[in-house]
């Protein structure tokens, strides 16, 4: 943090954040929050919930939360200190200039200048393709079924056949050459000096989720290779954490995406109507473009191409989405190659047909997999059942699994409970035997331990936050100690420093965390769903259970670590337990 913790904490207060988040999303007010749909996932009800008493927002449906700066980092895609300039402008509060660190002032402005060399240049090759110059590309783009809209839209457009007019006109700009080259748009040569890195191409600008040029596609028009040639990865440009068309899918408000591979393919399918589109940008999908996925919807249509290629690709998307909890359909595309050609071949009516019959992605890397082998005969469907019960052995949830053997044991007609026995005995010789099962389920259930643990400590947050009067008398019983080392410790540390100042104020303690999903997490420990209880009696017998969880895991905790030489402490835990053995002694009430 380069700013002083008043300072951020006074730019803060003076940006209320029901009137900030009221300028992007509609929000109704309903008790004591304010509820609407959240702009970070698709939903038809709204579970996104902003408090102007605490200050924060938090979804309940996605888990997005954090204070108003998180929203403006989420949503407009802005850094920490981004953010603080556009709420100090909002509000009026004059940020010292030179309090930024010179690395940091550095960094946001380089940012800041390749963001608008980019636009600029995008601007320059639409006037381009508009040009008489550029008939010939209009031509061609034309002639693929785009039409003027389509163009405009996207910001289609031509990178001339002169080798450096690009470079030229962004000199001329003002823009200096280090900057030119770390936007990825020209190459610097020994011998041939400066030029335009592309050249005689139609381009497809590369938008983030925020209608920022952050980096170029540009396509030859005949067969000349390489086909497509991209920006590099720069400053702005990660390729593994943006998708091509997400700045457009992303308002779609459908409840799935479909991805494909081209450029091409994502604006024909959004021409079609298909305005769910997006594509990886040339590179295979990754983790990340999977957690990016997934903030706005939980289940993607792949429209891979389909040759072997694609094929391929659409295998290795699977379970790379199906680990960030996605769940992927395959859209078959025969006899075309890809969705492009698809829709021109047949129409988008077909295409919604196709979205209707495409298959499951497990069942589809099965019906690849049948390719290796002879079906027709007994031993190549008895060989292909055994690769099979291997592969449905990577479904670790029981009834996931029990699920897929019945869905594979009806396609390919086998028996449920013979399936069954193969996918066991699959498991005990791929070393997944019993005796190794055995820690595994103890795994889960100690999970499932810490995951009760946890909400139990977040519920007491929650309530701390929510009500003086409670954490007066928890004060007296808990300390931040008692709560789970890491995050939690340290939220708790700081929200009672507040409370011993007078100052319970828990959307201040974003103000030191400058990582998202440190926002989003601390966002989530105040907004736990306390049930509705409607008598203080109810109230007070769910707190008290929750205090004495809490206590009783700090204790066990604290035990395990404790020095067997050290007496006193031993002692201490001695009577801190026999006091939780004592419910008199504990207790806490309400009012
Ligand atoms: P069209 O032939 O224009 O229809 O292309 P397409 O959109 O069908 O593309 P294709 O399926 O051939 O390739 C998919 C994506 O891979 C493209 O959108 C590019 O991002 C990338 N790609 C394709 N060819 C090349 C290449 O030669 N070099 C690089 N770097 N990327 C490529
Ligand atoms: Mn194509």
């Amino acid at each position: 943090m380069y700013y002083p913790d008043e300072l951020v904490e006074e730019v803060r207060m003076k940006n209320d954040i029901v009137d900030v988040i009221s300028g992007y999303v509609k929000l109704t007010k309903k008790g004591s929050s304010y509820f609407g749909l959240c702009p970070f996932h698709n939903e038809k009800s709204p579970s996104f919930s902003v408090s102007r008493q605490k200050q924060m927002y938090y979804c309940f449906g996605c888990g997005a939360g954090g204070n108003v700066f998180t929203f403006l980092m989420e949503y407009e895609n802005y850094s920490f200190l981004e953010a603080l300039k556009f709420l100090a402008d909002r509000a009026g509060v004059e940020l010292p200039a030179q309090e930024y660190s010179k690395e940091a002032r550095q960094r946001a402005d380089t940012k800041a200048i390749l963001l608008e060399i980019n636009k600029m240049a995008a601007r320059y090759f639409y006037a381009q393709l508009k040009s008489t110059g550029g008939r010939h590309a209009l031509t061609y783009l034309t002639e693929r079924g785009l039409c003027n809209d389509t163009i405009k839209s996207f910001g289609l457009g031509y990178s001339n056949k002169y080798s450096n007019d690009l470079y030229q006109y962004l000199k001329s700009r003002g823009y200096k050459d280090e900057y030119i080259a770390q936007a990825g748009l020209i190459s610097v040569d020994e011998k041939q000096g400066v030029y335009d890195k592309f050249w005689n191409r139609v381009m497809f600008p590369i938008m983030d989720v925020n209608n920022r040029v952050i980096g170029f596609g540009g396509r030859v028009m005949g067969d000349a290779k390489p086909k497509y040639l991209n920006s590099p990865e720069t400053l702005i440009f990660d390729k593994g954490r943006n998708l091509y068309g997400l700045n457009r899918a992303r308002t779609s408000r459908k409840s799935y995406f479909l991805i494909c591979e081209g450029y091409m393919d994502v604006i024909s399918l959004h021409q079609a109507g298909f305005t769910n589109a997006v594509a990886s940008l040339g590179t295979a999908l990754t983790a990340g473009h999977a957690s990016l996925i997934k903030r706005y919807v939980n289940e993607v249509y792949l429209t891979y191409d389909s040759d072997d290629a694609g094929t391929k690709a659409a295998l290795r998307a699977i379970p790379i989405l199906r680990e960030a909890g996605i769940s992927a359909k395959v859209i078959r595309m025969e006899p075309y190659k890809d969705p492009d050609e698809f829709i021109k071949g047949l129409g988008a009516e077909a295409f919604e047909e196709r979205i209707g019959k495409s298959g499951n992605g497990f069942m589809f890397s099965l019906e690849i997999l049948e390719r290796d082998y002879d079906m027709a005969s007994p031993e190549g469907r008895t060989a292909f059942m055994r690769e099979a019960a291997g592969k449905l052995n990577e479904f670790e949830e029981e009834i996931e699994r029990n699920n897929y053997i019945e869905a594979v044991a009806d396609k390919y007609r086998v028996g449920y409970e013979d399936l069954k026995k193969l996918v066991g005995k699959a498991a005990v010789q791929s070393g997944l035997a019993r005796p190794v099962q055995r820690p595994r389920v103890l795994k889960g259930q100690e999970k499932e331990k810490e995951d009760g643990i946890r909400k139990a400590q977040k519920i007491l947050l929650t309530w701390m936050a929510s009500d003086e009067a409670v954490f007066a008398r928890l004060y007296q019983v808990l300390a931040p100690e008692d709560f789970s080392e890491g995050l939690y410790r340290t939220v708790a540390g700081l929200l009672y420093e507040q409370y011993e100042n007078h100052r319970l104020n828990p959307a201040a303690i974003m103000n030191h965390f400058t990582d998202e999903e440190e926002h989003r997490e601390v966002a989530g420990l105040f907004h736990t769903r306390i049930r509705e209880l409607s008598t203080a009696k109810e109230q007070e017998k769910a707190l008290n259970e929750t205090l004495i969880r809490v206590k009783k895991h700090s204790i066990e905790e604290a035990a395990k670590k404790l020095d067997v030489t050290d007496i006193a402490g031993l002692q201490k835990l001695m009577t801190a337990k026999r006091e939780l053995e004592n419910p008199g002694k504990l207790h806490i009430s309400i009012n």
